[in-house]
């Protein structure tokens, strides 16, 4: 089974994010048979094999021990149980290790998996689900360029995939990208609510908003200026738009986004302190 252009993957917890990039490896025709998903309910793993076609198990060295890459998907708070259960598989077959988990350090992982562990360390975002995800990777020195490869191919099957160079940017990356749908999520929601008090209906102000945001965002990807460029040409003077964003402007906005980004990037530092011991 092992050495062909498709390794073969296993997903160490298919829950969410493995399921959304399992979803997104199948629909670019990844072989479903080269794919395993582990888990503890046996139920639940039953549908996965009958609606994705993968393999399945709830024994996680049965998976890791037919794996050349190894996807660790569990929850952070397990992840330091889970990877010392797999520390003789690994150091046997010594695949390509993905952490796709938020706020566990490659120092801590490699430790736990006992010790030169070719590391991946990425974190996607919540998009993935939608196959529109943004992830940024870190990896060790141990990693070969096909494992590379084969890394940014598995994460660029749910959206963009873009290298870091220092794993301390990955704290960056989470205040970009990994927490960044939430605080479109909040904007929307604060659009939304302000175009209801001023007389639209929920449904009219929600989809009006969603749209924009769509709207903006393509705008933004198709453009070979920048963001800020755009704004600029949307704003005439003593016109209505630089109405609004000059009270964005009086309320601090900008500063207001990079204190809250600090305390999210803070936050990542924060738990891979707590939940490492490497
Ligand atoms: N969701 C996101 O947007 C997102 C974004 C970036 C990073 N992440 C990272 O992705 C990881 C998973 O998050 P998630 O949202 O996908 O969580 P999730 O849906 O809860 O998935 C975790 C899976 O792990 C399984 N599991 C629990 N204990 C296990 C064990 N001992 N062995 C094997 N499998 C086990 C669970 O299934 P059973 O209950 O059947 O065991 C569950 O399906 C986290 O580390 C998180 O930081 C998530």
């Amino acid at each position: 089974m092992k050495g062909s252009n498709h390794p073969v993957l296993a997903f160490i917890g298919a829950g969410n994010m493995a399921q959304a990039i399992i979803g997104g490896l199948l629909a670019q025709g990844y072989p479903a048979d080269r794919i395993w998903g582990t888990g503890r309910d046996q139920a639940r793993l039953e549908d996965l094999r009958q609606r994705l076609g993968i393999r399945v198990s709830t024994d996680n060295n049965e998976a890791a021990a037919a794996a050349e890459v190894l996807v660790l998907a569990v929850k952070p708070q397990i992840m330091q149980a889970v990877a010392r259960s797999l520390v003789d598989v690994v150091q046997l077959s010594r695949p390509l290790v993905i952490s796709v988990a938020a706020g566990i350090s490659a120092n801590s992982l490699e430790g736990w998996l006992g010790g030169e562990v070719a590391l991946v360390r990425c974190m996607p975002n919540t998009p993935s689900l939608v196959q529109t995800g943004a992830s940024g990777l870190y990896a060790n020195a141990q990693v070969t360029a096909l494992q590379r490869i084969q890394a940014e191919q598995m994460l660029a099957s749910v959206g963009l995939a873009l290298w870091v160079e220092s794993e301390g940017l990955i704290d960056a990356v989470i205040a970009v990208s990994g927490s960044g749908p939430a605080y479109y999520f909040m904007l929307m929601e604060a659009m939304i609510e302000a175009g209801e008090a001023q007389g639209l209906s929920r449904d009219v102000s929600t989809r009006l908003t969603l749209q924009t945001a769509l709207g903006a965002a393509k705008m933004a990807l198709a453009s070979d200026v920048e963001p800020a460029e755009l704004r600029r040409r949307v704003t005439s003077p003593k016109g209505t738009t630089e109405q609004a964003l000059l009270r964005f402007q009086q309320g601090g906005l900008t500063e207001l986004v990079a204190e809250a980004m600090t305390a999210c990037a803070d936050r990542g530092r924060a738990m891979a302190a707590e939940l490492g011991d490497a």
